[in-house]
């Protein structure tokens, strides 16, 4: 099979993925289907808006790889100043900025077609937040992200490494579809990740693990 890179298999699998998970009426194949079944990705909205809603009020929020901008959208009933959405594909970002024009948010979400891992910097913001996003970065762009995001309060959802049914699943899966790069990651390897003397927390809400260097929202009030 041809390989092909982040942007051209999000532009052709952005929309299957997001209607199978998020459960809108679509059509979708017997594959994603199944996938989903495994991937809890609406509970994991729901974990991250728990973590994230309480401190969201007058901030700006980078969503990076918002996909169709499930959570960007969601987080706005907690009247944050700003949500900007980031994304590898124009597919994605395409829906968002349809949906934002359809639910009349367009002044507050920004959206941005782009390679998160090119950036050189990021922009304004004052939280970051990652939902299955992490997960298709290399070890270099990891690091590379880590050390861009700095001392600013990040969440990632965070699929750890193990040797599960799961795993060896979604490695079937990722093979299926020919992703270009799918990555698990053990706590140690996201520890050697982050810039020397930073924090980092790996926290659970509603069963699902998140990462963040931020006790405001590793430990919510
Ligand atoms: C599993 S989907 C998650 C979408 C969304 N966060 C959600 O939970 O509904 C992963 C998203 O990350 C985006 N992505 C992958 N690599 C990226 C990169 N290097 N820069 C920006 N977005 C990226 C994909 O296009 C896709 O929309």
């Amino acid at each position: 099979m041809p390989v092909v890179s982040q942007r051209e298999y999000w532009d052709k699998k952005i929309r299957e993925w997001t209607f199978a998970s998020y459960g809108k009426n679509s059509r979708i194949g017997v594959i994603e289907k199944i996938a989903t079944y495994f991937r809890s990705v609406n509970k994991r909205k729901d974990a991250a808006l728990k973590l994230i809603g309480p401190i969201a009020r007058g901030k700006t929020i980078l969503d990076l790889g918002c996909g169709l901008g499930e959570f960007a959208f969601a987080i706005l009933r907690y009247d944050p100043k700003k949500v900007l959405a980031y994304d590898i594909s124009d597919v994605a970002i395409q829906e968002v900025k349809k949906s934002a024009k359809k639910l009349k948010t367009k002044n507050k979400i920004e959206f941005k077609t782009c390679d998160v891992s090119t950036l050189k910097q990021l922009p304004s913001c004052d939280i970051v937040v990652g939902l299955g996003f992490i997960d298709y970065l290399n070890p270099t762009q990891l690091k590379k992200l880590f050390k861009l995001i700095g001392n600013k309060p990040y969440l990632f959802s965070f699929f750890q490494k193990s040797i599960s049914l799961f795993t060896m699943l979604h490695k079937i899966y990722v093979t299926i579809q020919s992703c270009p790069g799918a990555y698990k990651y053990s706590r140690a390897e996201i520890k050697k990740f982050i810039p020397k003397g930073s924090k980092i927390f790996f926290l659970e809400q509603d069963g699902l693990l998140f990462i963040s260097n931020s006790p405001k929202i590793a430990k919510p009030l």
